[in-house]
């Protein structure tokens, strides 16, 4: 009954593993799940009842494919002032999540055998997605040195005469780490050797930059003669605590931004019009709530990193935005648990979940084996609890 491509595909692993903790913890079992990638407060009060209001008042029916114009309007206002680049409502396209939206624009710029390069450690979707649109994800590994960042180096040397797409994340999501100024100007000038390079700045954690200093340095921050071929793409999932609400949007060339409106229009229609009159008010009020939620993020990373500093073996990075801490594990792979030898990151989180009711994601599923992704959008005795139970873990490793 299936095709190839359904035969080959797997759920995504984060989905898989909120599912099965909440499987195991249906089984009545204390499950603690440290792999959500959402924040664990409500949609913010305002959009919440922008929600209600549009139910009421019958905001209910079909929008355009790519999003209202008051939406896409307000949206290109929002890039003015984070990026300083001004996009037209022509210029946007509002769609069923950012997931969606990063699968649209794959989907239009792709033709068979065309190569996408990665960062890895990546969002553990990436992949799949380019492979889903026809693609060739090509992963460029970054290493601890590096910060699990690539260097503008690295980049160069992973393109090749197929390469037509350039997706990256910052702040990472898993590692947290953001690229500076200086490394994005690095790959600016790369990239300007190499005018067919689509850019795919996932910027979906840029607001949620845990020191307060504003929003993430962005390529078009340092590049803004690359607007012509790069697609900024956001959400309020992250932002805005909306991630059931599912919008996503991106900013780019009108040419392919009309491409993806006319993909949305012809697959999943329109996004919800409730969730996208919320958004709009989300987009013009959030600012103080944002700035508390990273007060609070900030609190319980400091916390989160300590707690974890308590099992030395552990090293752990220092994440300037998003809401993970990626944690190295490397000292426990080869040793054995009850005659269970630890290999990989994988094994080591199946029995961390399965023995001692701790969810995480292993790092072997953002392409880097000897890591955990920890969310720390939890409140901290959930963290405190996990660190005790991970601490009886490793005790019991010989
Ligand atoms: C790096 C990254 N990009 C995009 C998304 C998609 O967000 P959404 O589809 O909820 O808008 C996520 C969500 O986890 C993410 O972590």
């Amino acid at each position: 009954m299936l095709s190839k491509v359904a035969e080959n595909l797997k759920t995504s692993p984060t989905l898989f593993l909120v599912a099965r903790a909440k499987e195991l913890q249906a089984q009545g079992h204390p499950v603690i799940s440290l792999t959500v990638g959402e924040p664990d407060w409500p949609t913010f009060s305002i959009p919440a009842q922008a929600g209600i209001e549009a139910i009421q008042k019958n905001i209910t029916k079909y929008t355009a494919a790519n999003g209202t114009v008051e939406l896409r309007k307000a949206i290109a206002e929002k890039y003015k002032r984070d990026l300083g680049i001004t996009y037209t409502a022509n210029e946007v396209t509002v769609g069923s999540g950012a997931k969606f939206i990063i699968f649209a624009a794959l989907a239009m710029i792709l033709d068979p055998g065309d190569e996408v390069i990665l960062h890895s450690p990546y969002w553990v979707s990436y992949p799949t997605m380019v492979e889903l649109a026809g693609g060739i994800p090509k992963i460029v590994f970054c290493d601890e040195k590096e910060n699990f960042k690539m260097t503008a180096d690295q980049l160069e040397k992973a393109i090749t005469p197929n390469t037509k797409g350039f997706l990256f994340c910052s702040p990472s999501n898993p590692t947290g780490l953001m690229y500076t100024k200086e490394e994005l100007k690095a790959f600016a000038e790369v990239l300007r050797k190499y005018p067919r390079i689509v850019i795919l700045s996932d910027d979906i954690y840029n607001s949620l930059v845990l020191d307060d200093s504003g929003i993430a340095p962005n390529l078009l921050h340092v590049a803004p003669d690359l607007k012509d071929r790069l697609v900024a793409i956001n959400g309020g999932s992250k932002a805005y605590s909306m991630t059931g609400w599912r919008i996503g949007w991106a900013a780019g060339p009108q040419r392919l931004i009309k491409a993806m409106g006319d993909y949305q229009s012809q697959t999943t229609g329109a996004a919800s019009s409730i969730a996208q009159h919320a958004v709009l008010a989300a987009l013009n009020s959030c600012e103080p709530d944002i700035k508390n939620v990273l007060k609070i993020l900030n609190k319980r990373k400091v916390a989160a990193m300590e707690e974890f500093k308590k099992i030395p073996q552990l090293k752990i990075s220092n994440p300037d935005g998003a809401f993970y801490l990626w944690i190295n594990i490397k000292s426990f792979l080869g040793k054995t648990y009850k005659s269970q030898k630890i290999e990989t990151d994988k094994d080591f989180a199946e029995i961390l979940l399965t023995q001692f009711y701790v969810a995480t994601v292993p790092g072997l599923e953002c392409g880097n084996n000897g890591y955990l992704r920890i969310s720390f959008a939890t409140n901290e005795e959930n963290i405190v609890a996990a660190v005790a139970r991970m601490k009886e873990f490793v005790s019991q490793l010989t």
